[in-house]
This record gives structure tokens, C-alpha cells and sequence, in this order.
């Protein structure tokens, strides 16, 4: 059973400057609720029990979020307000869910996954980037599902557009089924020319425990980061059974300042 979460909270977030200057892009609002919170919705509807954070000093503030009990308890003594009262029971709910661990160095996904390592309890976790919103279906659910039939770990793709695939991690693809495949490859951020297909990695992975020691293995990737895509890659050529789940859902990215304008957009709509 998949129950524990890792997000990854440390980034700087400097594709959304100047805004992120002084907020965390995760806590941005999105239609009124902080981008965070839409992938902490999602999960618990998949079942999942438990979120590890991995922020940064610089990222305090998104602690300060969920757990502020004096300041809420306060004004909730003084003003009997119904919404604030429903709003803080919302947060508490969070807030017994999520534990902390720090990354206080941008050093990319591989490191960022590998200082949970103490704290993952089962064989499979899942690991969601918020910056990638999924809506209409809960991908995570479909992701659990799949790991649930073919006994493996899954990542979230979509095919893109050929021109774009050097902005994500690329699929090498095997056995198509219609929502799912065997991943024989995967690849970070390739030129066009290199690029194995077009289906890319969207912000989803069911990852085993095995992947910590192949991250320990790594020197730094693209980027001087240590990319969670290079340990994934290890893991395959070990014959580690991937499978891409094509999840049916509708992506919304809010990692640049045309997406983030553009996911508040659909949400309203209900797009
Ligand atoms: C990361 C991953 C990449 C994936 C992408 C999805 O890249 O490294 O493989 O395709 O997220 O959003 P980043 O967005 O951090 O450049």
C-alpha cells in the first residue's frame, strides 16, 4: 500500500521572480488555494496518510502555513468567525499529516528524495513536484492502481510536442497498452534529435526504496544537480520493472508565470 507522500519544496522558484521573492511558489494561490494544497488534496482522495516536506530556511514559511495554532486559536477567540473556524480545521487536518526534513541546498530531485530515506516505512512511496498540477482525475489514484497491477514503480507521462521535449525528462517506450507502458529508458531533458518519443515525465512517481542506494551512487547530472531521473535510469538498466502511466487527467503547469496565469484560468472555469 502506497501512505507515504515526499514532496519536494526546497527549489527557489526563480521562474516565477519577482513574486517568489517573497512568497514560496507553493503557497501561490491558484483560484484561491494555495497551489500546495491542491496536490495535498489529491493525495489524501488516493489514500495517502502521510506527507514529508522537503523545504529549505529560506522556505519557513510554508511551515508557518500549517502550523500556527496560536495565531488562528486568537483571532478565533475573538471573532466566532464560521469560515475562519471550517478554514482551521482544514489546516489541523493537514497538519497531522505532514513531517519535515531540509534540504538547504538546491542540489535537484535525487538529492531532495534521498533526505527522506529515514522516514520512508514501506517498499514504494509516492513523489509528486507541485509544480505540475494534474486535474479532472486524480492521477495519483490512477498511478496507485496501476502499481497495484503490474507490482512496479510507475511515473506519470503525457506525449508533448516534439519541439518541446528538452524541457522534461523523455520516455523510452515498450509493450503499449492503451494507458500504461513499459519504460525501457528515460532520459533527461534530451535534444530533439535524442529524444527516444515524446512522452515525458509529469510530476508523479511511485518510487521503491531501492532508489536511495542508486542515488548515493550518483554524481551530479545535468545542471551540476543530482536528477532523480539518473536513478531511475540506474534502476531500469537493473532490470527494476517502470511502467509510464497516461494519465487521463488534464495537466496545468505552474512553474512559469504564463502557466501559473493560465491554471488559475482553468480552475475558475472548471475547465
Ligand atoms: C523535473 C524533472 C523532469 C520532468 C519535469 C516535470 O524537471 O527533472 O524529468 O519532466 O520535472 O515537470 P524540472 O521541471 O525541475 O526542470
Amino acid at each position: 500500500m502506497i501512505k507515504q507522500a515526499i514532496i519536494p519544496l526546497a527549489g527557489l522558484g526563480t521562474r516565477l521572480l519577482p513574486l517568489t521573492s517573497v512568497m514560496p511558489k507553493e503557497l501561490m494561490p491558484i483560484n484561491g488555494k494555495p497551489n500546495l494544497q491542491y496536490i495535498l488534496d489529491e493525495c489524501i482522495e488516493a489514500g495517502v496518510k502521510e506527507f514529508i516536506f522537503i523545504i529549505s530556511k529560506k522556505k519557513l514559511s510554508i511551515k508557518k502555513y500549517f502550523f500556527n495554532d496560536s495565531f488562528y486559536k486568537k483571532i478565533i477567540k475573538k471573532k466566532k468567525d464560521k469560515r475562519l473556524i471550517g478554514e482551521y480545521k482544514k489546516i489541523k487536518k493537514y497538519q497531522k499529516m505532514i513531517k519535515f526534513v531540509y534540504q538547504n541546498k538546491p542540489k535537484g530531485t535525487g538529492d531532495a528524495v534521498l533526505k527522506c530515506q529515514k522516514l520512508i516505512k514501506s517498499k514504494y512511496f509516492l513523489m509528486l513536484l507541485p509544480d505540475d498540477l494534474i486535474i479532472k482525475n486524480n492521477c495519483s489514484k490512477e498511478m496507485i492502481r496501476l502499481h497495484k497491477k503490474t507490482k512496479g514503480s510507475i511515473i506519470a507521462t503525457k506525449r508533448v510536442e516534439r519541439k518541446t521535449v528538452s524541457r522534461w525528462g523523455i520516455l523510452s517506450i515498450q509493450n503499449k497498452k492503451k494507458s500504461y507502458f513499459r519504460i525501457k529508458d528515460v532520459v533527461e531533458k534530451p535534444s530533439i534529435k535524442k529524444a527516444p518519443s515524446n512522452f515525458a515525465i509529469i510530476g508523479r512517481y511511485i518510487l521503491p526504496t531501492k532508489i536511495f542506494s542508486e542515488i548515493k551512487k550518483l554524481k551530479p547530472g545535468q545542471g551540476g544537480e543530482i536528477h532523480i531521473t539518473d536513478a531511475i535510469r540506474s534502476l531500469i538498466k537493473k532490470e527494476y520493472k517502470f511502467y509510464g502511466n497516461i494519465f487521463k487527467g488534464r495537466y496545468l503547469d505552474c512553474g512559469t508565470l504564463s502557466g501559473y496565469i493560465n491554471s488559475g484560468i482553468q480552475i475558475s472555469k472548471g475547465n
